[in-house]
Parts: C-alpha cells; sequence; structure tokens
C-alpha cells in the first residue's frame, strides 16, 4: 500500500472510530504545519464529510460538514499515552494509530484541537482553573501506575544532570559571551542562577525521590502543547517526552501564582491525593528552579533578536530566583 492510501486509510478509521461511523470521507485536502520543536512531521487535514440521513440511504449532501485532523510521526511513547489518557476521560485529543505496537515512530492521527478556538475571545480565569482541574486529574488517575505504563521512561538524577550539564551549561556560557548580556539581567541575577545550577543536581534529589506523588507526567508542559479546545476546554497535546515521575516536575510550568498553585493541590486533594502544605511548597520551588533553567536555554540563544523570547527568558530566570513559595 502506498504512504498515500494507507494515510487516507488512516483519516478514514479516525472519523469512523471518533466522529460517525456513519460518515463518508468526500475529500480530504491536506497541508503541512511549521515544525515544532522538535521538527517532527506533522500535518493538518481538512476533511468534508457527508452523513447519511438514514438507513441504505447515500449521503443527500444536506448534513455534510467539514473536521479539521492532525497527522504527526509521533513515537511509541506519546501514541500509547495519549490511547491511555482518551481512555481515562483526560483533556487530551482523540488519537488513532495503524501500528499501535511499533517501537519506533509512526502516523498517529489526532483531533485538530483549537481548530474552532477564538484565542481573542478567551475567559482566561475560567480556563486556568479548568487546567489546573485536568492537570489534578490526570496525575491523580495514573498515581502510582508503575505496573500499567513499564514502557515510560523514569526520571531520575541522570536527567537533571544532562538537562543541566549538557543542555543549559553551552547555552548559558554562549549567552554570556553577549557583550549585552549582564547589562539587560542584571550580574547579581545571573550570579544567582548560576548558583542554583551549581548545585541543582543535589537540591531536586527530594523531588526525584518522592515516590509518594510518582505518576503519569506529560513532562514537556510548554505553552505550545497546552491548547483551547472550543474557546471552553485546556488539552494537552504532544506526550513524547511523558515520563513516569513526580507531579512536581510539571506544575511549576502552568503554575504562574500561589493561588493558582493551591488551586492545583485542592483539585488533588478532591481526586484523593494530600499533600501537606510545607512539603507541597518546598517540592514545588525545587521543580521551578530546574525548570527554569532547563527552559531557558532555547531563549538564551534568541532573545535580542526576538522580545517574546525576552520576556520569556525573563519568567524563566523568574522561576529559578524567584519561584513561587520561596
Ligand atoms: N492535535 C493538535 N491540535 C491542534 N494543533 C496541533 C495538534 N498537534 C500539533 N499541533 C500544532 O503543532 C505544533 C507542534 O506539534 P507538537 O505535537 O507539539 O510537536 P513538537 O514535538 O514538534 O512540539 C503544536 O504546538 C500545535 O501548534
Ligand atoms: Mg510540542
Amino acid at each position: 500500500m502506498t504512504d498515500s492510501c494507507k494515510l487516507t486509510g488512516l483519516l478514514k478509521d479516525t472519523v469512523y472510530c471518533f466522529v460517525s461511523p456513519d460518515a463518508q470521507v468526500l475529500s480530504v485536502e491536506s497541508s503541512p504545519i511549521s515544525a515544532g520543536s522538535r521538527a517532527v512531521e506533522l500535518s493538518r487535514h481538512r476533511l468534508k464529510l457527508g452523513v447519511s440521513s438514514g438507513e441504505n440511504e447515500a449521503s443527500t449532501g444536506a448534513s455534510d460538514s467539514e473536521i479539521s485532523l492532525i497527522t504527526k510521526l509521533a513515537n511509541y511513547n506519546e501514541r500509547s499515552a495519549l490511547s491511555r489518557l482518551y481512555a481515562q476521560g483526560a483533556k487530551v485529543p482523540f488519537s488513532l494509530s495503524n501500528q499501535p505496537q511499533c517501537e519506533g515512530r509512526s502516523l498517529l492521527c489526532i483531533q485538530d484541537v483549537d481548530d474552532q478556538t477564538d484565542y481573542s475571545r478567551l475567559d482566561i480565569a475560567a480556563l486556568e482553573a479548568k487546567e489546573m482541574q485536568a492537570l489534578a486529574y490526570i496525575h491523580s488517575k495514573n498515581l502510582g501506575c508503575r505496573e500499567e505504563v513499564p514502557w515510560l521512561p523514569v526520571v531520575d538524577e541522570d536527567q537533571i544532570a544532562v538537562a543541566v550539564g549538557h543542555w543549559w551549561k553551552p547555552a548559558w556560557k554562549a549567552a554570556k559571551s553577549h557583550p549585552d548580556f549582564a547589562g539587560t539581567f542584571g550580574a547579581e541575577r545571573l550570579a544567582e542562577i548560576e548558583s542554583v545550577a551549581e548545585g541543582i543536581v543535589s537540591a531536586m534529589v527530594p523531588v526525584i525521590e518522592d515516590t509518594a506523588t510518582y505518576t503519569m507526567i506529560h513532562n514537556d508542559l510548554n505553552p505550545g502543547n497546552v491548547l483551547v479546545h472550543n474557546n471552553e476546554e485546556v488539552y494537552f497535546i504532544d506526550w513524547e517526552e511523558a515520563c513516569y515521575g513526580s507531579l512536581f516536575l510539571d506544575i511549576p510550568m502552568r503554575c504562574s501564582s500561589v493561588r493558582q498553585a493551591f488551586a492545583y493541590k485542592k483539585y488533588l486533594n478532591n481526586y484523593g491525593l494530600e499533600i501537606p502544605d510545607a512539603k507541597f511548597a518546598e517540592l514545588f520551588a525545587v521543580a521551578s528552579r530546574y525548570l527554569g533553567l532547563r527552559y531557558m536555554c532555547w531563549n538564551l540563544g534568541v532573545w535580542e533578536h526576538n522580545e517574546r523570547a525576552k520576556a520569556d527568558l525573563c519568567k524563566y530566570m523568574d522561576m529559578v530566583t524567584r519561584p513561587l513559595f520561596s
């Protein structure tokens, strides 16, 4: 079978499973999506559907509709995580693979989450609350689920050491050689960041060892991976980096205030996981420092040409030097 036949078959199967078994695909218009951070092959497909209005009746055209689907050459982690989470009723898109057992990358057809979303008309406060609930649901539902997800990598000290030593350190060194770097961000702040980086691997040990909060974590909650569906719900996409580890490795990326962090904590509590306030504050703050270092790498290389990247760099620096609860 050609790649194009396989793609059409997968799109049709996805429509059959998740849209309507009665829908017929009348036409498909495909276009590539500009590559995300990992430059994995991604496309958007606009499908015209005809739905037969009754038994044995051909499509009348009266109930024709359009939908949009995404395809991605997704790794095993992402395909399996999405399938598990969708079955749990978590806020993730529906998805279908025609090679679910393949250990390498294979084509995944995914619901286009924000096709109908108008980002200029969002109720941010309501969405923030929904997001905290959605994240707490995923974390609590998969708490201690190791035996069911043996395929998920476990976060360990090595992962932290690589993120800082292999990615952050060279990016930081290059940024420091820029004549305006210290003047723009402040020499004192830079020295503080270096001192945090120096001790971050050992500081993270309590997070790494906190098996009571081990669950399925997204592990890459950058803004591009959190989308709004139909202006009403927050969905998490791109589960490529999913791991088994402490939920503290996710939450500082999505909480910009103590109020929001406590909202997450309250939802977690409602779902049956109670974390003492002092422990929550301590592990949140240290994970925030680590995530600030990890996520500033790209911004360190582009801040001078890109105002948005500069603002985000400041945000990540603050996660290191002024984490919530510190
Ligand atoms: N299911 C989806 N619905 C809507 N947009 C998507 C979807 N999947 C991917 N995208 C768009 O493509 C971008 C990159 O896709 P993503 O799965 O995050 O891949 P990468 O690993 O390259 O970051 C996303 O940030 C988003 O803008
Ligand atoms: Mg992404």
